[in-house]
């Protein structure tokens, strides 16, 4: 089945936030944002901005009526600054005016008088004056200290990896209108509807009851609208609650991109013991997490990098921990993987460097220490229904891995000015929101008299497909053709109190309810129609907008059994919740079971570095992805593409940069470099696993929104590899992202290895 949504979507009639038919009368929003990135605000003037016509408030902390914070895990964020400015794109004021230009105008007006302070821009200089977010975490299995004693061979180093800019098509947005008696109805990008509602509720002082989130759907959220899309719900419900008007506020693009925060910089150092036999016996690793000026998910995205720490691999002894810095960043928040990457990037560079002062292959070490069935995580967890060497084993026969890396030893020993470099890389995900509580899903279905069908969850389409598979299962269970299904915006009203759609789980959670919700109304309407038919419940077979009875064919229409049914007076609507069975984690023993199961795969790239500029070209990426039993692997093919081109995009071009005074320079697509179509690789080949999935699956049909991502991991130590080609003396380095400037350096570097 293809993605409910294409048809909308190329005919350019999918609604997002921009397109909507605002109701008459409606005002537009501006934030007027911090121009510096800390510092004391001695006086903010907009007496003269107010004073524009057209110009019909402007509001700041001092109009907002209940409380002035928006921090979702801790309570650290104001929605508008008060007395001091922790970043740069901080808003401080909200315009609301007759018009967006008018709103510009005014914001031109706006005068701020600030006293500067120091700013901090990376973690290390966080770390260094001990300025966290949230008090550090570390996951420890047997004993590093004794086990580094028995190893043969012991490297460290640093690394690093950049944050990356979400780049969603459809910006941050949101808009409000007011009803009676005081409600709000909101409609918002973002991945979490309830935090929206939640975050609103708390800033006007009244209860979640009088607000209404609805979403129609996202251009895009990949964890930048999981936790950042509340404030610009809160100012424009601050504003309509106020003015009682209809107000709208989307970001443009330079915007956006100045006042959220992104996947989260990393700075950590890693320290790598192994045997003669290449087994990794000991690994220790301390990840300084650049969480920006406020906590957002900084803390549960810093658990996620120790679950991953390790990667695919079996490691006995390992000592890892995190701590998240407090920078003078906007609040780095969720971004697709949620600090996996992160902790793989090293494990990955760990690897890697071993390998080279080896003198050997990286993938001798990485497939002599490949995950197992019953093998231990260091977070207590045992790997069950283990794909790690399955994958692996897969890819090498299925692409020929030993002829290709002939073919790129062939190529290096003919060509001088033309370098490549191949590698291997698994990844093995969790599946599951690592919060416990938070693994919990509801859905509503009604069946309306003329037998079609209208349902909710609290999932969130942001173009991954979820509303696809969630039709798949409505249309499945009552045997009826899509035509008869709809799926329902994703609203507070209708479905409370929902997880957002995050950690690869929406389509298992909210899917999940959505097949109780169905098969509770199949069993209900089975008892009519196994009265209709006059035969027994196994006899009954619903299938082709009819219900049969196998035993003798007869058959019911699906209308007529459905105005039966009614005519009885028996419900046709359902709702039901479904919460993961089994998980469980212990914060303070940091250990448990919090995954419902783990994703695997395995990606060969191969890369050639031209030696004489120091760009380079992807030639190939073959994976083989564990899907379980996909249910539409159509969306699933694609989520994998998607991941991966967002991943080398991460790895090599991507590249943040701030100045030392907090300010984001690569602040628009002309400085930021995005993978486009010829960054891609040549080549992409994605194979399906044959396995047999989880029960705890969709139909065991495997999360596939986050894993595939790390597959990019694999381009930055191809690249490397070329390089290595090119220049023996060249020292890895671990500094992502690999852009062709780097890689030109790295060419003609003539340090020595010194470690
Ligand atoms: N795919 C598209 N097209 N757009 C998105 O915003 N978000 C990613 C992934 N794939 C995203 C996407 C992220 S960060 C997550 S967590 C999952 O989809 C969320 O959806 P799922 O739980 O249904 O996989
Ligand atoms: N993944 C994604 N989003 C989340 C998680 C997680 O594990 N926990 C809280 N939000
Ligand atoms: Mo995805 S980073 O869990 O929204």
């Amino acid at each position: 089945m293809k993605n409910t949504d294409s048809y909308s979507h190329l005919r350019g009639e999918s609604l997002y936030i921009d397109d909507l038919n605002t109701q008459q009368g409606c005002l537009f929003g501006l934030v007027f944002d911090a121009p510096l990135a800390h510092a004391k605000i001695l006086e903010l003037d907009y007496a003269k901005a107010e004073t524009i016509d057209g110009v019909v408030k402007i509001f700041t902390y001092q109009d907002i009526p209940g409380q002035n914070q928006i921090g979702g895990i801790i309570q650290d964020e104001p929605l508008l600054a008060e007395n001091d400015i922790h970043y740069w794109g901080q808003p401080i004021a909200f315009i609301v005016a007759k018009s967006d230009a008018i709103a510009k105008k005014a914001r031109q007006l706006i005068s701020l008088k600030t006293e500067a302070l120091p700013v901090i821009t990376t973690a290390t200089e966080a770390f260094k004056k001990n300025e966290f977010v949230c008090a550090p975490r570390s996951f420890k299995m047997g004993n590093t200290v004794n086990a580094f004693k028995t190893c043969d061979y012991i490297f460290e180093a640093d690394t690093f990896s950049n944050g990356q800019e979400h780049l969603y098509l459809e910006t941050q947005g949101a808009y409000a209108e007011c009803g009676e008696n005081s409600k709000i109805k909101v409609t918002a990008s973002t991945q979490g509807p309830t935090q929206v509602q939640k975050a609103i509720a708390k800033v006007l002082g009244i209860g979640m009851h009088q607000i209404e989130v609805d979403v129609i759907r996202l251009g895009g959220g990949f964890g930048g609208k999981e936790d950042q899309a509340s404030a610009w719900a809160a100012l424009v419900a601050l504003a309509t609650n106020h003015l009682h008007k209809p107000v709208k506020l989307v970001l443009n693009r330079h915007d956006d991109m100045r006042m959220t925060g992104k996947r989260h910089p990393y700075e950590s150092t890693f320290k790598i013991g192994l045997t003669k036999d290449l087994k990794i016996q000991a690994f220790e690793a301390t990840f300084l997490q650049n969480a920006g000026a406020a906590a957002d998910l900084s803390p549960a995205i810093a658990e996620r990098t120790l679950f991953h720490a390790t990667n695919a691999y079996f490691i006995k002894n390992v000592y890892t921990k995190v701590l998240s810095c407090k920078t003078n960043l906007p609040p780095n928040t969720a971004f697709r993987g949620f600090g996996g990457p992160q902790g793989m990037f090293v494990i990955e560079s760990a690897i890697a460097k071993a390998a080279e002062m080896l003198n050997i292959p990286a993938y001798k070490i990485q497939e002599a220490n490949l995950l197992q069935e019953n093998d231990a995580f260091s977070y207590g967890q045992i790997a069950t229904q283990v794909e790690a060497k399955n994958t692996w084993q897969t890819a090498v026969k299925d692409f020929d891995f030993e002829k290709e890396v002939k073919l790129v030893a062939q190529f290096n020993s003919h060509n001088d000015a033309l370098k490549k470099g191949i590698s291997v890389m698994p990844i093995c995900f969790g599946i599951s929101f690592t919060n416990t509580p938070m693994n919990q899903a509801s859905a509503l279905v009604h069946i309306y008299q003329d037998g079609s069908i209208g349902f909710s969850t609290g999932a969130i389409e942001m173009g991954q497909g979820v509303n696809t598979k969630l039709k798949q299962i409505v249309a499945q269970t009552f045997g009826l053709s899509l035509n008869k299904v709809l799926v329902e915006t994703t609203n507070t009203t209708r479905v409370a109190n929902t997880s957002p759609s995050a950690a690869s789980s929406t389509a298992d959670l909210n899917g999940k309810a959505l097949q109780i919700a169905c098969i509770t109304l199949k069993n209900r309407l089975s008892v009519i129609a196994k009265a209709e038919l006059n035969t027994t419940d196994k006899a009954i077979y619903f299938k082709d907008q009819a219900v049969y009875n196998l035993q003798n064919k007869e058959s019911i229409a699906w209308e007529t059994l459905i105005q039966t049914a009614f005519l009885k007076r028996i419900s046709l609507t359902e709702q039901a919740y479904y919460v993961t069975p089994i998980i469980n984690f212990d914060k303070t023993a940091e250990k448990g079971q919090p995954f419902a199961y783990h994703v695997y795969g395995t990606a060969i790239s191969t890369v050639t570095v031209d030696c004489l500029r120091g760009n380079y070209a992807i030639d190939s990426v073959k994976i083989i992805h564990d899907f379980g039993k996909s249910m539409n692997l159509d969306i699933d093919m694609g989520q994998v593409e998607g991941a991966l081109a967002q991943g080398i995009g991460w790895m090599t071009s991507e590249e943040l940069v701030y100045d030392k005074n907090g300010r984001l320079l690569s602040n628009a697509l002309s400085t930021y470099k995005v993978p486009d179509v010829y960054a891609m690789p040549k080549i992409v080949v994605v194979k399906a696993l044959e396995s047999e999935g989880n029960e705890m699956a969709l139909l065991k049909s495997k999360a596939v929104g986050e894993p595939p991502l790390m597959y990019g991991i694999g381009t930055y130590f191809a690249i490397q590899n070329a390089i290595k080609a090119f220049n023996k003396n060249y020292c890895l380095k671990f500094d992502a992202p690999l852009t062709p400037q780097k890689v030109l350096k790295n060419l003609y570097n003539a340090f020595k290895n010194n470690s």
